[in-house]
């Protein structure tokens, strides 16, 4: 039966935190560099219904069977744990493809129920293709969900077939319109760029978002995809799209300020007309993992579908919640070892290390 990869520490190899649940109730998730995970990140699948180039091999990627994928009431547990416990503020569903989550509408009703250590409802968002969500996203917007980043690589038909290997380009955009529609807002689009296939049509895209009223974030292609395609002297840059984007658009970088926790640096984007296309003013984000890590600031903490905590996208030790929760654990005992997980965040990913090793799962398994 498939088991990812990693190195995965469970509450028989070792102690519980020395440090106690209660004392930690004030500190959350801290780590040794003194950062605190408070943006929870739940991968609900590690199925999906593309094949994104960057993301996942064409075939033969083997998917965890059903027994071993957290029940919607242990994911629901967990986040309570998280929430009640541990300092999280801001939970995004995942995968894999989330939607393809039967639960997922209860599983966000009932997260919608918690409240924040200050008494406040949670930030909660998804991270999809967009597939299916036309027929959910007013379901989902009901249940609690505050917001929806959608991955939208180009505003070509033949090119977003190309990149995820499957003609279902329409229906993104019928998703993209439903979110929109039931107030999931704003809407962003998450586009990752690769050198050769969307690079050159990058001005239309933020075009289309434009005139959708979308929030485009390009993103960075990182080391985390099917094995030996990554190749970094190739990667598109972010300051290099910016200064090809910069001879068609006026863009004007906002303060970081702006920003909050989102990884985007945010930019204005003037009104104009690309060809003979109008577009309305906007905003346009660029997220640059690879050539302007942000991982002093990083708030995450990520939950795999099989409940295990993982540190970080690049870290290959993973702390089993499952084994807890299948035990009998308290939830104290399972606080206690998400603890322990997240005090063992390295400091950085080190893609930009002599020596750096790709993580063992892809993107796909560990939650995007
Ligand atoms: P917002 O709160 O809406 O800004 O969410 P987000 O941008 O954090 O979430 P999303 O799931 O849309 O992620 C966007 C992109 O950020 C992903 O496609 C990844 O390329 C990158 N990303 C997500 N999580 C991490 C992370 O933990 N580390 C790094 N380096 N990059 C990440
Ligand atoms: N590099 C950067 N982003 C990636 N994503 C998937 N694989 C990669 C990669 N190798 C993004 C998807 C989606 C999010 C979940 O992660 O585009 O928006
Ligand atoms: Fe955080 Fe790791 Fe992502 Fe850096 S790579 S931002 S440390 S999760």
């Amino acid at each position: 039966m498939q088991e990812y990869g990693g190195n995965v520490k469970s509450q028989h190899e070792r102690s519980l935190s020395s440090l106690s649940v209660t004392n930690e109730k004030q500190l959350g998730l801290v780590d040794k560099f003194g950062r605190r995970a408070t943006d929870l990140r739940v991968s609900l699948t590690d199925r999906c219904n593309l094949r994104c180039l960057y993301c996942m091999p064409e075939e033969g990627l083997p998917v965890l069977p059903l027994s071993k994928i957290l029940t919607d009431e242990e994911v629901v547990r967990l986040v309570r744990i998280g929430v009640n416990y541990l300092g999280i503020t801001k939970v995004r569903f995942t995968g894999g493809e989330p939607l393809l989550r039967k639960g997922l509408e209860t599983i966000v009703s009932e997260c919608a129920q918690l409240r924040t250590t200050d008494g406040e409802k949670l930030d909660l968002a998804l991270t999809t293709n967009g597939l299916g969500l036309s027929h959910r996203a007013r379901a989902l917007h009901d249940a609690g969900l505050k917001r929806v980043n959608i991955s939208l690589d180009s505003s070509s038909r033949e090119e977003y077939l190309e990149l995820t290997r499957r003609d279902r380009f329409a229906h993104v955009m019928e998703g993209i319109s439903a979110a929109t529609a039931a107030g999931l807002s704003p809407a962003k689009i998450n586009a990752v760029v690769i050198p050769g296939v969307n690079d050159d049509s990058s001005e239309k895209l933020l075009c289309l978002a434009l005139n959708i009223g979308a929030e485009l974030r390009f993103i960075e292609h990182m080391p985390i995809g099917p094995k030996g395609q990554w190749n970094k002297a190739e990667i598109i840059t972010s300051p290099s799209l910016i200064e090809r984007l910069q001879r068609s658009f006026k863009l004007e970088e906002f303060p970081k300020s702006m920003r909050g926790s989102s990884p985007a640096s945010l930019w204005g984007v003037a009104a104009g007309t690309l060809g003979t296309q109008e577009y309305p003013a906007g905003t346009v984000g660029f997220i640059s993992s690879v050539s302007q890590p942000f991982c002093a600031e990083c708030d995450r903490t990520r939950l795999t579908a099989e409940g295990r905590i993982r540190s970080c996208l690049f870290n290959d030790d993973e702390y089993d919640l499952r084994a807890l929760l299948r035990s009998g654990a308290s939830d104290g005992e399972i606080a206690s070892q998400w603890q322990e997980a997240m005090w063992n965040k390295p400091a950085r990913h080190g893609i930009n290390d002599d020596g750096f090793t790709q993580p063992d799962r892809t993107m796909s398994a560990i939650g995007g």
